[in-house]
């Protein structure tokens, strides 16, 4: 009974079928914490990339265990009400809300977020961005650096971590999204971070910085990918003019705040590339590049203030 993937989900004894997901109200629910794993991955199924990994963080979150204390007690009982709380979560998960809302946090760099509606679930291509800025950061003590579009304040908060010595600026046009933000670091307790209400660069008035990253939305707003992403908030993902409007702006109006010889790192979709690299070119930067994710996919360009 391993593999989840494509198992049938029949084989698992005592269970009811993955499509009347009706555990006992009372008492035990039968099966053990392994086999309800394997009832939910079937559950899931093709509604996840990562079936088997959701119903792992969806079980540990009722039962506030870890993904290695389940494999440990795959053997033991599962509670009914315990069962039905996993099965409610399993139905929302199918609707297609992200786990991270549903467990409320998001592994990101090293550190672990609390995430909400909020904000836009921290994407693991987005740490492309923090190797690059740290990249750039290397060799430059004490810098001051600004994250335009903080969200949870993934960006921000992973580089004030690991540049202790850094001055962050952190900002978003969202108030709920800097709350988020703010909470973040204080449960981390990160202090070398600002976090301001500012719409991109209008912010930043008569500052300058050794690095300005953003990872700013970016998706068109007729893109058929939004019907999967509706739960996350549209501010933080869709842009006009195909997408590029926020990129564009912040490629516009960054040099009046970036000292010579300090970089803008942008992330953008896996299409935007050439369109980014050129809006780079038009605004003066020099050494435009790409940074390409572990699919060989264009997931982040920059340019240096001359
Ligand atoms: C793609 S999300 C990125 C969030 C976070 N930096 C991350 O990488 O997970 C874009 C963020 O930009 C913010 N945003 C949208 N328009 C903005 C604007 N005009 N000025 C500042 N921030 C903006 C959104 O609220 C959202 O938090």
């Amino acid at each position: 009974m391993s593999g989840a993937h494509g198992m049938d989900p029949a084989a698992i004894p005592d269970l009811p079928s993955p499509d009347a997901p009706v555990p006992p109200a009372r008492g035990m629910a039968p099966g053990a914490l392994g086999d309800w794993i394997k009832w939910g991955t079937a559950r899931l199924g093709a509604l996840s990339g990562s079936p088997r990994l959701d119903a792992e963080l969806l079980l540990g979150e009722v039962l506030g265990m870890g993904r290695a204390a389940l494999a440990v007690r795959a053997g033991e009982p599962l509670q009914a009400q315990a069962a039905l709380r996993f099965v409610a979560l399993l139905e929302r998960r199918r609707d297609g809300e992200p786990v991270a809302y549903l467990t409320g946090r998001r592994g990101f760099w090293s550190l672990e977020l609390e995430v909400s509606p909020a904000v836009l679930v921290p994407r693991p291509e987005t740490e492309l961005l923090v190797e690059w800025a740290l990249e750039r950061l290397r060799g430059q003590p004490a810098p001051r650096v600004a994250d335009l579009g903080t969200g949870s304040g993934a960006i921000a908060l992973a580089l004030a971590a690991e540049r202790p010595d850094a001055q962050l600026l952190a900002t978003d046009i969202s108030a709920e999204a800097l709350e988020q933000a703010r909470r973040n670091a204080a449960a981390l307790r990160i202090a070398n971070v600002e976090f301001r209400l500012a719409d991109w660069c209008a912010g930043l008035a008569g500052e300058t910085f050794d690095l300005i990253v953003s990872n700013p939305p970016y998706v068109a707003p007729d893109d058929a990918c939004l019907e999967a992403l509706r739960y996350e908030p549209r501010r933080a993902l869709v842009a006009a003019d195909g997408g590029m409007a926020a990129l564009a702006a912040i490629a516009q109006a960054a040099p009046a705040h970036l000292r010579g010889g300090a970089a803008l790192l942008l992330e953008h979709g896996a299409a935007q590339g050439a369109a980014v690299r050129e809006v780079l070119r038009d605004c003066g930067y020099a050494e435009v590049a790409t940074r390409r994710d572990l699919a060989g996919l264009e997931r982040a360009s920059g340019g240096v203030r001359a």
